[in-house]
């Protein structure tokens, strides 16, 4: 077997350069201006939604009908990667909480006077208590302010 070392030499060196090549090639690619197009949003990585800024979500009441009076309740928007719900308690009170289940993490759908999970059963009241299993645990609150205007909510 001897005899194969050159050519299982060649066959390495051709492989080291290669790679060596490949390698410079994206180096080259990140360091000359084309991070971004490394960035690119996708659809995994999709833009935020329309009055989030990751951290708060912003609602304006008069986008959602069903806020118009109290017992009402919408899907609003996500906060980061959670979709949030407003139930109106009050003539002026807002409740948010997330619309992920927190049986297994499915998103629950609105219903009459609450919300339900497809995945299982589960439901909660407008309050997000659960008044049926296997969940056992409240929706996550999440902080809600009216504006002085009373025209938005801020939620964070
Ligand atoms: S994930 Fe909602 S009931 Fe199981």
């Amino acid at each position: 077997m001897a005899e194969s070392e050159p050519a299982d030499n060649t066959r390495r060196e051709f492989l080291s350069q290669a790679t060596l090549a490949a390698v410079g090639a994206v180096l080259a690619a990140c360091s000359g201006g084309g991070a971004s197009d490394v960035f690119a949003p996708t659809q995994q990585n999709p833009e935020p939604t329309p009055g989030t800024s990751g951290s708060s979500l912003t609602v304006t009441l008069a986008s959602f009908p069903a806020l118009g009076a109290v017992g009402g309740i919408a899907a609003v928007g996500n906060l980061g990667a959670k979709p949030v719900a407003v139930v109106r308690d009050g003539e002026a009170t807002y409740v948010a909480l997330s619309r992920i289940c927190t049986h297994a993490g499915c998103d629950i759908g609105i219903v009459s006077g609450g919300f339900q999970c497809p995945c299982h059963g589960s439901r909660f009241n407008s309050s997000g208590v659960p008044t049926q299993g296997p969940a056992q645990a409240a929706l996550q609150r999440f902080n809600v302010v009216l504006s002085t205007n009373g025209t938005t909510l801020t939620i964070s």
